[in-house]
Parts: structure tokens; C-alpha cells; sequence
């Protein structure tokens, strides 16, 4: 004789329990950020691909080339505007907010970049 009674809610736990990863993650598995791309301009300094894997080196190379040389330049010019190598005044003129843009995929990929202990983020 076996006890149905107990083999049956055992099973079912069983299940739960070696299923657990997959219905706890259920809706957030694996949810990348969402940074919110400006919604007046269709294309970045860079192409969107470089912008995503090399941003940091960008802008690691403006400020040196700005705090070393004086060159502001940029040679790139979208629509009507050259833009010149700024953070504030080139990035942040697009990327209007810093939580629902930088942050969102800082947060994400826990970088902390100390920028903004001296450069002041656009007011939201
Ligand atoms: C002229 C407006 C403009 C300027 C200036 C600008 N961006 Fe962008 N940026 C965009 C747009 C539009 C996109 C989305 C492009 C696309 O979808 O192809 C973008 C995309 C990006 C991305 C990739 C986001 C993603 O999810 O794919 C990063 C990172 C980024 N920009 C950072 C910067 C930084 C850092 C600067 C300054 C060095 C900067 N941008 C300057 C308009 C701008
Ligand atoms: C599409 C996602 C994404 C967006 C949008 C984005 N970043 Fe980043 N950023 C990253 C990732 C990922 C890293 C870490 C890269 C690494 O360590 O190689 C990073 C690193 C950096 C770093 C270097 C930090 C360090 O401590 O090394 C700086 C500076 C930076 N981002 C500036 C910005 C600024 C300014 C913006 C908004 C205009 C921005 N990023 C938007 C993904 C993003
Ligand atoms: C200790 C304070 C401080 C920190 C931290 C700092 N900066 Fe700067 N940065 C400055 C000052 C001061 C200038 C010169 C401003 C000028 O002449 O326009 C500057 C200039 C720049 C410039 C060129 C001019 C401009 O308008 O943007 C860039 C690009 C830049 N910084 C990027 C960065 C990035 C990216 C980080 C973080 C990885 C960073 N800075 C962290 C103080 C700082």
C-alpha cells in the first residue's frame, strides 16, 4: 500500500521546487535596459553600434584632447550642427536626461561613472 494522500502534494512540490527558477524569473528574465533614445534626432555622433561599445573611450579622448590641446573640434556635423567635443554641450544637448539615458544602463551594467562629481547633469 502506498499513501496516495502524501505522494501526490510531494510531486506537486517537487515540481514546484525544480521549476522554481524559471516561473521566479517569469517576466524579468533576462530584462536588458531600456535607455530612451531623443526623440528629435534619428542618429548619434557615431554610428549607434560603436556609440553603445566605445562611448567611454570617446569621451575619455575628447576630454584629454580638450584639456591638453584646447581642440574642441569634432568633425561631425548632423543636420546643421557641427558638434564639438563636449559632454555637456554635445551629448547632454540630445541625450536630454541623464537618469532615463546614462543611468538606465549604468545601473544595469553597474558602472558608476565619476563625471557627474564635476559635470553637472541637465536639470529634470
Ligand atoms: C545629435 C544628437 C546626439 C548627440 C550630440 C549625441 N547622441 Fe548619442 N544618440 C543619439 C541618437 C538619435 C541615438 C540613437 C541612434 C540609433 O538608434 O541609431 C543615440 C545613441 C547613443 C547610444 C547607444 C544607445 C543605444 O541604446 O543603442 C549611446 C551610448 C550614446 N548615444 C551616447 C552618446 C554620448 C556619450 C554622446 C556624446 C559623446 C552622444 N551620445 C551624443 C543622438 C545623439
Ligand atoms: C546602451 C547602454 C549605455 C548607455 C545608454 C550609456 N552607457 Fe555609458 N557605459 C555603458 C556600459 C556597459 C559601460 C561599462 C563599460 C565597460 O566597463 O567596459 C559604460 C561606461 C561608461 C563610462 C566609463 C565609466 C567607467 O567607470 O569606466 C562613461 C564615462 C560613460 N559610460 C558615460 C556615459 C554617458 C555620459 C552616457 C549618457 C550620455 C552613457 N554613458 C550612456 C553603457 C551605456
Ligand atoms: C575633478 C573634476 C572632473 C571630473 C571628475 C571629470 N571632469 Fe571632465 N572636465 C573637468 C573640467 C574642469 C573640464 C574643463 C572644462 C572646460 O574647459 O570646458 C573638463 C572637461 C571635460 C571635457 C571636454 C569639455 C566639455 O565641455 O565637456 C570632456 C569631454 C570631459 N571633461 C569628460 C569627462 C568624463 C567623461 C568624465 C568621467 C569619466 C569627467 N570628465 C570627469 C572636470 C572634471
Amino acid at each position: 500500500m502506498y499513501d496516495g494522500g502524501k505522494i501526490i502534494p510531494g510531486l506537486i512540490i517537487f515540481v514546484l521546487f525544480i521549476t522554481f527558477p524559471i516561473w521566479y524569473n517569469r517576466g524579468n528574465a533576462g530584462t536588458v535596459p531600456q535607455p530612451e533614445l531623443p526623440k528629435n534626432y534619428k542618429q548619434c555622433v557615431l554610428p549607434d553600434a560603436d556609440m553603445r561599445a566605445e562611448h567611454m573611450q570617446l569621451l575619455n579622448r575628447w576630454r584629454d584632447q580638450v584639456l591638453r590641446t584646447g581642440d574642441r573640434s569634432f568633425d561631425v556635423k548632423i543636420g546643421d550642427t557641427m558638434y564639438q567635443k563636449s559632454l555637456m554641450n554635445t551629448c547632454m544637448q540630445c541625450h536630454t536626461s541623464k537618469k532615463k539615458f546614462c543611468d538606465r544602463c549604468h545601473t544595469y551594467a553597474s558602472v558608476k561613472p565619476y563625471c557627474w562629481d564635476c559635470h553637472v547633469a541637465p536639470v529634470e
